[in-house]
């Protein structure tokens, strides 16, 4: 496995390998990797002749300085598990070397970014697509694949490349989970062992609440979502919100659209947790 830190030297192997008619995966990831990473990794081998993984902690999306400080970073733990995932190639680049001057580049997505991650978390999707577009330019992947843990991520994802016309295929992979049904996630390291034990509430109300679906008005099981894990008190619901799962924008009754998905936000002690459920498909 090659460790890359300079742009120059990862165009030039990617290009040697696209000269020899090979396909190339992308996986970007912030590090900290867990299981959740590696199933990204995994089904990248699986579709494409060479596999590249970045691991960039991009601080043009955390709208919070103390959030950015403290963002897990494992760099020697990760090499090792992208090594023993098969990764063929990780590029882990320096701040300058992304951004030798700052991205003033505004992107527009929209009513995409005004609502739940957008709406509570300003800037942080624009900073995503910087990063991700000049990725995706370095990389030149055939393929790029993504969690569907971070699913309004991805919806902006798409629409980024619709923008861009850039001709990397998504893939969204499923959400990879700890035992207790709590959703894979770096922050998850930040939470005390106690803490972690009641962030489970948050997919297990979930989880349940899906077999209501049926019987309950949106409203109301939106409501007795919100109620359930804010029972817990260690757990405060952020937002909640039941979406049309293409357009993101919430819905009012289970016939309002065919794709609806439940994307929620909670914070334990300091650390903010997302997860969200699919309704209907
Ligand atoms: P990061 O949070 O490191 O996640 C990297 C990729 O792993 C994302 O596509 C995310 O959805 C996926 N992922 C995280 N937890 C997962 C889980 N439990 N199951 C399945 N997939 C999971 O998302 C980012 O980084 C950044 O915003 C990035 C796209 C790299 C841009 O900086």
């Amino acid at each position: 496995m090659k460790i890359i830190s300079k742009i120059a030297d990862l165009k030039a192997i990617i290009s040697e390998q696209k000269k020899e008619g090979k396909t190339i995966g992308f996986v970007p990831t912030m590090g900290a990797l867990h299981s959740g990473h590696i199933s990204l990794v995994e089904q990248c081998r699986a579709e494409n002749d060479v596999t590249v993984a970045s691991i960039f902690v991009n601080p043009t999306q955390f709208n919070d300085k103390n959030d950015l400080k403290n963002y897990p970073r494992t760099p020697e733990k990760d090499y090792e598990m992208l090594r023993v995932a098969g990764c063929d190639i990780v590029f882990s680049p320096e701040v300058d070397e992304m951004y030798p001057e700052p991205d003033t580049r505004k992107f527009n997505f929209g009513t995409l970014e005004t609502v739940m991650e957008g709406r509570f978390r300003p800037g942080h999707f624009n900073g995503v697509a910087q990063v991700v577009s000049k990725l995706f330019d370095m990389v030149d992947s055939h393929r790029a694949y993504f969690g569907e843990k971070d699913f309004q991520q991805v919806a902006v994802i798409k629409n980024m490349v619709e923008q861009l016309q850039s001709g990397v295929k998504i893939v969204v992979c499923p959400t990879v989970r700890e035992e207790s049904g709590l959703a894979k996630s770096s922050r998850n390291e930040l939470l005390s062992p106690k803490e972690r034990k009641k962030a489970a509430l948050i997919s297990k109300t979930l989880f349940e609440s899906r077999t209501f679906a049926s019987e309950m008005s949106v409203g109301a099981l939106k409501d007795q979502v919100i109620r359930q894990i804010n029972a817990e008190s260690a757990l405060e619901v952020e937002y909640f919100e039941i979406v049309d799962g293409n357009t993101l924008q919430a819905i009012y009754n289970w016939e309002d659209a065919s794709y609806i998905v439940g994307c929620i936000a909670v914070f334990c002690g300091k650390v903010r947790l997302i997860d969200n459920i699919t309704y209907k498909r």
